[in-house]
């Protein structure tokens, strides 16, 4: 696990190579056994595999977005909000297993956040993207996960990297 956590770093630019439906299919499985505050399971996925409509998507907000035309596929991590008061972690642990089973199946991913974030002209991200989706207004959207094969291998981290002064023992 620890090895695949040093490996895993956020990735930008994808490969044209088409996510096979079973490397698809086990990340699904890891985001559906993901935690859920009191077994309410609120978190809803889109995923979407036609460029047209990943290449709208990559617009959603101005920065941070853009590189998604070029992802094989994306995952759309929402929550019910009426089945949940912490859609947001509930999402949140979801997004983060669908990002680690993709890194075990050799896939790149990066998250785009989409909550808080403004599309445009006051409108935001997520009302762009419930737009283009045709999802509920109580779906609420967290966050993108862009997925594809790499194109270029990034550095993993060594231990150089962790900050262990953010670790307190018994106090703070
Ligand atoms: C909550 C959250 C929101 C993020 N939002 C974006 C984003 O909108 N666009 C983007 O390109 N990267 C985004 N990232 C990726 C971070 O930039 C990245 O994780 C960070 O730079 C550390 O790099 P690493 O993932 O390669 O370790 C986000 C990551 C997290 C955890």
């Amino acid at each position: 696990m620890l090895e695949l956590f040093y490996k895993r770093r956020s990735i930008r630019k994808f490969t044209d190579k088409p996510i096979e439906a079973a490397k698809l299919e086990r990340i699904m499985q890891a985001a559906l056994l993901a935690p859920s505050s009191k077994s309410s399971y609120p978190c809803e996925f889109v995923i979407v595999d036609q460029k047209e409509i990943n290449e709208k998507l990559s617009v959603c907000k101005p920065l941070g977005a853009g590189f998604l035309k070029n992802a094989a596929c994306s995952i759309v991590v929402a929550g019910d909000a009426d089945k949940s008061d912490v859609w947001i972690e509930d999402c949140a642990i979801a997004a983060t297993f669908i990002q680690l089973q993709a890194e075990k199946e050799g896939l790149g991913t990066c998250w785009i956040q989409i909550r808080e974030r403004e599309y445009k002209d006051e409108q935001s991200a997520e009302s762009y993207i419930h737009e283009i989706l045709n999802m509920p207004a109580n779906i609420k959207i967290l966050a993108i996960i862009a997925i594809g094969y790499k194109d270029g291998e990034k550095a993993g981290r060594d231990e150089t990297f962790l900050k262990k002064e953010k670790i307190h023992m018994n106090t703070f």
